[in-house]
């Protein structure tokens, strides 16, 4: 089952050719509408691309939490590496590859935090069990034992018996706003179709570049 339904979205547009599309957000709609329908599960799985101070590459997959024309949405601890990696260079690659569809959507772009009501109102939808983890787990440290986690977690289950579970201070969201979003579509024979939306700024005027596979 893929547990999409608290996603935030805009409307798709209806399927066609693709790079016909004037706007990237659309056509982004359509295509993850389609993927919902098809993926055996996640989605909303994407790999998040960051840069340690070194500029060395780093790359996990994360969860899309969220999108609209102000960008692509995730969550997680603040002081992670990716949170890390965030806080020294806030610039980040996303991709998503939808195998059942063979299509993948590449995103650059620049990167702010979430406001602490977005990260709390989307806090508020996880289920109990993901909200305690997230206060029990010391994200990217290192952990002595599976056992040292399940006290933890324990500990802090007990503490939240009966009230609601409060956001962690160190747990919360960024939002990746685009400069660049490529829609690639394979094609028999590797003669895919690629197409790149490009601007200058986060809030300038779309360019559409149609590339060579
Ligand atoms: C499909 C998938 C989805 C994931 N989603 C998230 C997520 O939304 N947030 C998160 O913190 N970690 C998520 N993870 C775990 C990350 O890939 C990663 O292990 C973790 O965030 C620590 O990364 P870091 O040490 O680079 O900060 C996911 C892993 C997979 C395989």
């Amino acid at each position: 089952m893929n547990d999409t339904t608290s996603i935030k979205h805009q409307a798709p547009l209806t399927s066609g050719d693709f790079t016909a599309a004037e706007e990237p957000f659309a056509l982004f709609a359509d295509w993850f509408a389609e993927a919902v329908k098809s993926e055996p599960n996640d989605p909303n799985a994407m790999g998040l691309a960051t840069v340690d101070a070194d500029g060395l590459p780093d790359l996990r997959m994360v969860l899309m939490k969220g999108y609209d024309a102000d960008g692509f949405v995730f969550y997680s601890h603040i002081a992670s590496q990716k949170g890390r990696e965030l806080a020294t260079n806030p610039k980040a690659a996303l991709l998503f590859h939808w195998k059942s569809l063979r299509r993948q959507v590449r995103i650059r772009g620049i990167v702010t935090p979430v406001t602490d009501d977005e990260a709390d109102a989307y806090f508020a939808t996880r289920p109990k069990q993901a909200q305690i983890g997230a206060w029990a787990s010391k994200q990217s440290q290192p952990l002595e034992s599976r056992f040292a986690f399940e006290q933890a977690i324990a500990k802090v289950a007990a503490r939240y018996v009966i009230s609601e579970v409060p956001r962690p201070p160190g747990w919360s969201g960024w939002r990746i706003a685009p400069l660049r979003i490529e829609f690639w579509h394979d094609r028999p024979f590797r003669l895919h179709d690629r197409i790149e939306f490009r601007r200058d700024t986060t809030d300038g005027a779309w360019s559409k570049v149609r590339m060579y596979p």
